[in-house]
């Protein structure tokens, strides 16, 4: 069975990759979406011309690893499409946060897609992708995101060497880095009310991130930051010491 893996489907970025790639792709037999609420997945599936099999759980369960691992073993899967899009942050200082919220942060961006790409490598053909939701938050330090902004440093990093890894079997990886959507993510992270946030003129919308996303994973791209004003700030990260960067931000 040719199955699309999607975690985070329930909203944002997560459910309009599910829209989108249910238009693109063709030979696939199932989506497989993974997020904890149901009803929305639910009513994802009835948008899609695909058949959708729900896994409602949190990424962080061990449970939802075996049943994936099960299923993906009954079905003799091929998992053609991996986006591992599931992720939240918490805005605010580190040290008046709590380090449930920070640990949480770091247990579903980094540890909970670690867990869910290695369990489904083996499933995976030379011509598979797997798509990385990090962010642009990966190229800088943030204070007032700090753990955020790390945790997405992580998720950059261990998709561009798992790429370099995974290239001569012939899967294809890519990290997406959007700056601020139009999401439910603004508004429950905090960062609407943050500088991150605040920069109204660089927000995107998801379908315009996602078909970036999807056009830049069809070409093989190993890093897409999707929109003008980010790829100006990715390269502004790139040629200034980030001291300096920080040291100008601190002034604003
Ligand atoms: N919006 C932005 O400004 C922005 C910018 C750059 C990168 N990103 C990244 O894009 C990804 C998608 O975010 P979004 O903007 O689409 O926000 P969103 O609408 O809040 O979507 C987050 C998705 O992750 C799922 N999720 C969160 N915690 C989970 C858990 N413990 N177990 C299972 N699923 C979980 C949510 O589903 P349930 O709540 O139903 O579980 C939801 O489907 C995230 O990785 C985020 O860091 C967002």
């Amino acid at each position: 069975m040719k199955v699309v893996l999607i975690t985070g489907a329930s909203s944002g970025l997560g459910a309009e990759f599910a829209r989108q790639l249910d238009k693109e792709v063709s030979g696939i037999d199932e989506f497989w979406l993974v997020a904890r609420r149901k009803e929305r997945m639910e009513e994802l599936a009835q948008e899609l011309t695909h058949p959708a099999r729900i896994f409602a759980n949190d990424v962080r369960n061990r449970s939802l690893y075996e049943c994936l691992e099960w299923q993906l073993n009954e079905e003799c899967a091929d998992i053609k499409i991996l986006v591992n899009n599931a992720g939240c942050g918490f805005n605010g200082f580190v040290t008046e946060q709590s380090s449930e919220k920070l640990i949480d942060v770091l247990d579903i961006n980094c540890t909970a897609m670690t867990a869910i790409t290695t369990l489904c490598i083996p499933f995976m053909k030379r011509g598979a992708h797997i798509i990385h939701m990090a962010s642009s938050a990966a190229y800088l330090p943030q204070p007032g995101f700090a753990a955020y902004a790390a945790s997405k440093s992580y998720v950059l990093n261990f998709s561009r060497a798992l790429g370099e890894e995974l290239r001569s079997r012939g899967i294809y990886v890519t990290a997406v880095c959007p700056g601020p959507v139009e999401t439910e993510f603004l508004k429950k992270s905090g960062a609407e009310k943050s500088s991150y946030g605040l920069k109204k003129y660089v927000r995107m919308e998801a379908k315009d991130v996602v078909a970036e996303a999807i056009r830049g994973a069809k070409r093989k791209q190993t890093v897409v930051t999707p929109g003008l004003a980010m790829k100006g700030f990715r390269l502004l990260t790139k040629v200034v010491p980030h001291e300096v960067i920080l040291k100008v931000m601190r002034k604003l």
